[in-house]
């Protein structure tokens, strides 16, 4: 059984079928994207899998149905969802924010060796601790939004466009950033419309458009695939 299983997943906003009947899995220690153009239904697939929003369908992690668990129960069982608004306490401090993404652990002992490693991975936020997450810059702030939702110690990391509006030189932090978590053996599924990051990170991929999964397949085969070269190759 695969960690993350999405099985014919529809899910509405009103009236409106946002997403159409969706399978996704994500294998333990892959690094999954799903890319697509904006309002492909991204942000709506990660809402549902991390209990934000109603779906119909099945989605189960590491064999549990995650609608039969709150928000909180998916956190503690390791479904740690970064959002595209990054959701950052303005006026907490880095540290804090870092804290607060460990807020239901009860190991205090892995939680400090965690912080440990998150200040090592981001030498940024090291040398910002005691700074107001409000006055840091866009790449700054996306880093404390990745930094604390490893704080929540994941067993599987949704990050949702991570790169969003930021310099080629953030997106090259972040690209190092994901690239150690990988060999770490760290679970991820990425939403991105930078195609040419995803294709770069991911071991497999999902073309999602308009609420259907289009393409299911390896870089080489999005890479060398003609309607992914012409509609997503280059404009980013
Ligand atoms: N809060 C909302 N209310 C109504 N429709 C929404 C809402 N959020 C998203 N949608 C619609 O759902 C579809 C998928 O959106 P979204 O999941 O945000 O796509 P993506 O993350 O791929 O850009 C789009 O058609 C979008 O307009
Ligand atoms: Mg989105």
């Amino acid at each position: 059984m695969s960690l993350l299983e999405v099985e014919d997943l529809h899910v509405y906003y009103e009236k409106a079928e946002a997403l159409k009947g969706i399978d996704l899995r994500v294998e333990a220690g892959e690094i999954v994207s799903v890319i697509g153009p904006n309002g492909a239904g991204k942000t709506t697939m990660l809402d549902a899998i991390s209990g934000l929003k109603e779906y119909e369908g099945r989605i189960q992690f590491d064999g549990r149905n995650v609608d039969e668990m709150d928000a909180r129960e998916l956190v503690a069982a390791g479904v740690v969802h970064c959002t595209e608004g990054r959701d950052l306490f303005p006026y907490f401090t880095v540290h804090q924010n870092l804290l607060m993404g460990a807020q239901l652990r009860e190991d205090e002992a892995g939680v400090e060796s965690d912080l440990d490693m998150v200040y090592e991975l981001f030498p940024r936020l090291d040398e910002r601790r005691t700074q107001e997450a409000h006055t840091m810059s866009g790449g700054e702030q996306q880093m404390l939004a990745i930094g604390r939702a490893l704080m929540s110690d994941p067993k599987l990391l949704m990050l949702d466009e991570p790169t969003l509006g930021l310099a080629p030189i953030i997106i090259e932090d972040i690209s190092e950033i994901l690239e150690e978590l990988s060999e770490q053996g760290l679970t991820v599924l990425l939403a991105e419309q930078n195609s040419t990051f995803a294709m770069r990170h991911a071991e497999r991929l999902y073309l999602l458009e308009t609420g259907n999964v289009e393409l299911e397949g390896s870089p080489e085969e999005f890479r060398t695939n003609d309607y992914i070269r012409d509609a997503y190759m280059g404009i980013t």
